[in-house]
């Protein structure tokens, strides 16, 4: 009977210590599988175009513009800020840049290195894109920014997916 009781303690351990450690296993093993799936559910998040500004405000000198979607990460929903420089071209042309440099990931600011007030400036390492968002040689950038897809209706200006160049 004591015999009985002991293995079945030991069992009970075994069960228990199995279950902690799959449990354990599993919370360390779903944020690897969230990242390594995370590129493939991106492009669905933030697919839809969403107004922006309004056509009237949009001045030859580049403007930050912000906007919110929803993105849905498998199981995790939640609101994502956007960004993006937006100008209008001499010939009339609207032009939307990704303010994320293509270097490592820091975000440009128009105009704000005294030296060159007429590019985009990445503070991180000193990467220099022109105002059409192409990497100035010899800066660490080797990409331009990507633009984002654009359409305009009713006087209002819609971004989508950014692209890249
Ligand atoms: S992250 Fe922009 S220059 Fe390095």
């Amino acid at each position: 009977m004591s015999e009985k009781q002991r293995v079945s303690r030991r069992q009970f351990l075994n069960y228990t210590l199995t279950g902690v450690g799959g449990f354990m296993a599993a919370g360390m093993l779903a944020p690897m599988v969230r990242f390594a799936i995370d590129p493939v559910l991106k492009p669905s998040a933030a697919g839809e175009f969403m107004s922006v500004a309004s056509v009237d405000e949009i001045t030859n000198e580049p403007q930050r513009f912000e906007w919110m979607v929803d993105q849905v990460d498998a199981w995790y929903e939640s609101e994502v800020q956007k960004t993006a420089w937006v100008y209008r071209t001499k010939e009339d042309e609207l032009v939307a840049l990704s303010p994320i440099c293509t270097h490592l990931g820091c975000t440009v600011d128009w105009g704000s290195n005294e030296e060159y007030p007429d590019q985009f400036y990445c503070p991180c390492h000193g990467g220099r894109y022109t105002k059409d968002g192409v990497n100035v040689p010899g800066t660490p950038p080797t990409a331009p920014l990507p633009t984002f897809e654009m359409k305009v209706e009713e006087g209002m200006l819609y971004l989508g997916l950014e692209k890249e160049r």
